[in-house]
């Protein structure tokens, strides 16, 4: 499969806009052990951000983060930090830990970025009930708690950003729960602008199309699937990390200082293809 070349870090190389205003700010991002959230956790650290990943394997996590500093991928001379911690981000009491940890830690959170996120491919006619519950468990409820738990230890403003998908405008056939999960956090995302607007945080949301991540390995398995998946991308190709990234580093930056409730698609044209 050919994936756009992408020889830029994020972050730490030509191409990427540089935030100076964001050193030293911290940062939460959850489902930071691999794909998206991964790239936005060392885009950030290369940023000069603090950040948190937190992902359901604190293992996976360490070692993701261990290996980025080994190959040189985080900038050594930068203020910026990555650490790990464990969480399950269905579960309000864990992702209170993470918020706590930002705040005893750097004694200040600036950015959360709702992340995690599990995806389904089950028509109407076969899901389950377990299926339904973790979709929403970790989707939804994931962005709910994390919001409610950022919102609080928040001092001053700040910025969350929630990971919506193309499938929440665009639905497809046998993705019903999915699509249903990602259009709630799109309308989170403008009921939490509404709600924290009064205390200086913006909330906006990234709506991916067709991504180049583990998630996608289903499709890009299956000559057939990639097929009909590149057919519904005006610009005829996948996605990377680094694109979608790019996107969010501005709506986290002061660029951005007057946008908020916004989702931004980020998905090649997909959303009208
Ligand atoms: N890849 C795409 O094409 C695509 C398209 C649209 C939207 N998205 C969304 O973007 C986000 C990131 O997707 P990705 O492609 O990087 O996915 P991915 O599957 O590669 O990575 C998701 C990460 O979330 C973690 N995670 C899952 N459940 C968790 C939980 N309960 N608690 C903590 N961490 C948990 C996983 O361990 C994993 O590290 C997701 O919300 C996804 O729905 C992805």
């Amino acid at each position: 499969m050919k994936v756009e070349d992408q020889s830029t870090q994020p972050g730490s190389g030509t191409g990427v806009a540089q935030y100076p205003e964001l050193a030293g700010r911290v940062a939460v991002v959850t489902g930071a052990a691999r794909g998206m959230g991964a790239c936005f956790a060392l885009g950030l650290a290369n940023q000069g951000v603090h950040v948190i990943g937190v992902d359901l394997d604190q293992d996976v996590l360490q070692k993701s983060f261990d290996t980025a500093r080994q190959e040189g991928r985080l900038a050594s001379n930068g203020t910026g930090s990555l650490t790990a911690m464990r969480c399950d981000v269905s579960r309000r009491d864990e992702l209170f830990k993470v918020a706590a940890e930002a705040k005893a830690r750097f004694g200040r959170l600036d950015i959360w970025i709702n992340n995690a996120g599990v995806f389904i491919q089950a028509p109407i006619a076969g899901v389950t009930p377990e299926e339904v519950e973790r979709t929403f468990g970790v989707n939804v409820d994931g962005v709910i708690f994390g919001a409610q738990a950022a919102a609080g230890a928040m001092q001053g403003g700040g910025v969350i950003i929630n990971m919506a998908s193309v499938a929440a405008f665009r639905v497809r056939r046998g993705r019903p729960v999915y699509s249903a999960s990602k259009a709630a956090v799109h309308s989170l995302t403008q009921s939490l602008a509404v709600e924290l607007g009064d205390q200086g945080i913006r909330v906006n949301g990234v709506a991916p199309g067709f991504i180049d991540t583990e998630m996608t390995n289903w499709v890009k398995e299956n000559p057939e699937a990639m097929a009909k998946a590149l057919s519904t991308v005006p610009l005829g190709r996948i996605g990377t990390p680094e694109q979608v990234f790019n996107a969010l580093l501005f709506l986290v930056s002061d660029s951005a200082s007057y946008i908020s409730g916004q989702t931004l698609g980020v998905d090649g044209g997909s959303r009208h293809g």
